[in-house]
Parts: structure tokens; sequence; C-alpha cells
């Protein structure tokens, strides 16, 4: 399975910062065996992808409507006419700040399937879930009631990929432990496997959560990981470029 490599830039970027895009583009073109893409804020998807040639350019939320009264939003059809040809669904970002059920995050992917977007569907446990002996639990269910239907189901592997974000370890410097993420990955192929049959073998599992250059090696090396959603160190060159490299070792 090629590595999937993806910077979420949330709410940091200007335009000043489409030097730095050119600098990761130029980076995905010196290793091939990599899947990258950047998800910058929705201002900048148009001249993002003007500005690379390699890499993936990607929305970070979408709306569940096509179009509408919905003042401040965006939707899918406007993240794919912008460029963008993936969208980030269900951060536990947007799952705190705007109360993002499971429910939502579905109906947002069945719309953003609609409109040609390939998905990221993030799903993570709390801190308090983890010590509770719930995270297996509440992860799962978490992908059971996120998973859009999909027309095709053997396209699986192409329409989307799920991030699994450890709530408590993302942009706290505090990665979950090697053997964890293992036994969660295995988990959420599972039901990958029981929701999709035979194509769920083909969905890339990320695992994001403070991966930066010293740690990417390790995660991307371990059973069941196929790439890493990366929030701080994907906003400059010096961060971003060790992680690629990192996955080049293990396409
Ligand atoms: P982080 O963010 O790498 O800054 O921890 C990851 C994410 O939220 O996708």
């Amino acid at each position: 399975m090629r590595p999937y490599i993806v910077g979420n830039w949330k709410m940091n970027g200007v335009k000043a910062m489409l030097a730095e895009a050119r600098a990761i583009d130029r980076a995905a073109g010196r290793n091939p065996g990599v899947d990258v893409a950047l998800a910058p804020p929705a201002t900048l998807i148009g001249p993002l992808r003007d500005a690379v040639t390699m890499i993936g350019v990607g929305g970070q939320d979408c709306h569940t409507a096509e179009k509408g009264a919905h003042t401040g939003d965006m939707s899918a059809v406007m993240l794919a006419d912008a460029g963008a040809d993936f969208v980030i669904l269900g951060h536990s970002e947007r799952r705190r700040d705007h109360g993002e059920t499971d429910a939502v995050v579905k109906a947002k992917a069945e719309t953003a399937l609609a409109a040609g977007l390939t998905l990221i569907v993030c799903v993570g446990e709390t801190l308090a879930e983890r010590d509770a002996g719930q995270a297996e639990a509440i992860v799962g269910a978490q992908v059971d009631g996120s998973l859009p239907v999909l027309a095709d189901p053997a396209s699986a592997g192409l329409r989307l990929a799920i991030a699994y974000e450890p709530v408590w370890a993302i942009g706290t410097g505090r990665v979950a432990a090697v053997e964890d993420v293992v036994v969660m990955h295995a988990a959420i192929r599972e039901r990958l496997m029981a929701a999709l049959g035979e194509a769920g073998a083909a969905v890339r599992i990320l695992y994001g959560g403070s991966v930066n250059a010293e740690n990417a090696a390790a995660l991307l090396a371990a059973e069941g990981v196929g790439g890493a959603l990366v929030g701080g160190a994907s906003l400059t060159t010096e961060a971003f470029l060790p992680i690629i490299a990192a996955a080049s070792h293990e396409d």
C-alpha cells in the first residue's frame, strides 16, 4: 500500500505560505512512492492548487448540503470547484467546536463523495475514554457511524481513508505508543472489513497526533499504519519533509 502523508494546516496559512507548499510539492516529486497532500484553509485551496503539481489538495470540512442558505459554510461542490480532490471530515476539532456527530460526518461524507472528492474520515478517543478502557469501543462506533454508504463498495480503497487521531495526542506533543496504534488500527480494519467486505482491506488507515520528524519512522513502520495526518509539523518544510522521507522508506 502506498503511504499517504497529509498535512492538515487547520486555521493556519496566508498566501505567504504558498512558498512552503511549493517546496513540499518538490519534495513529493523526489519521493514518488509516497502520496503527499495538503489541506490548507479553504481560502488557499485555489491558489495552492495553482502552485503545485505533484501533491493532493484538500479541504478540512464541508457542509452536508450542496448549496443553500448557510452563511459562512462551504459545500463539497465548492471545494471541488476550487481545486480540491479530497476533504478531511469529522476531525476532533470539528466534533468539539461544532458539535459534529457521527451522523453529521456520514452525511457530509456522502455529499463529498457525490461531489467527486475522496475522503479522510477522522476518529479518535479522548483521554478519559482511554483511561476508562473504552477507546476501542468508542473508535469502533465512530467508524461504524461515520462511514458513508458507497455506491461502489469495491472502490473503497480509492475513495476513502480513515485517520485514527487520539484526541489527547493532537497538538500536545504526546504521541500514542506504537503498540496502542497497532492494536487500534487492527480494530479499525476489522470494522472496515465488516462494513465493506474484502474492499475494506484496501482502505488506508492513517495515524495522527503529534507526528513529527523524530517519531514518524517508527509510527509509519508499524503494522497497519498506512500513513500520517500531520498538523503542526506540516506547516514548515523543515518539519514536514523528514516525515515524507520517512514514509518513502516504508513504500
Ligand atoms: P498535530 O495535529 O500533528 O498538530 O498533533 C494532527 C491533526 O489534528 O490532524
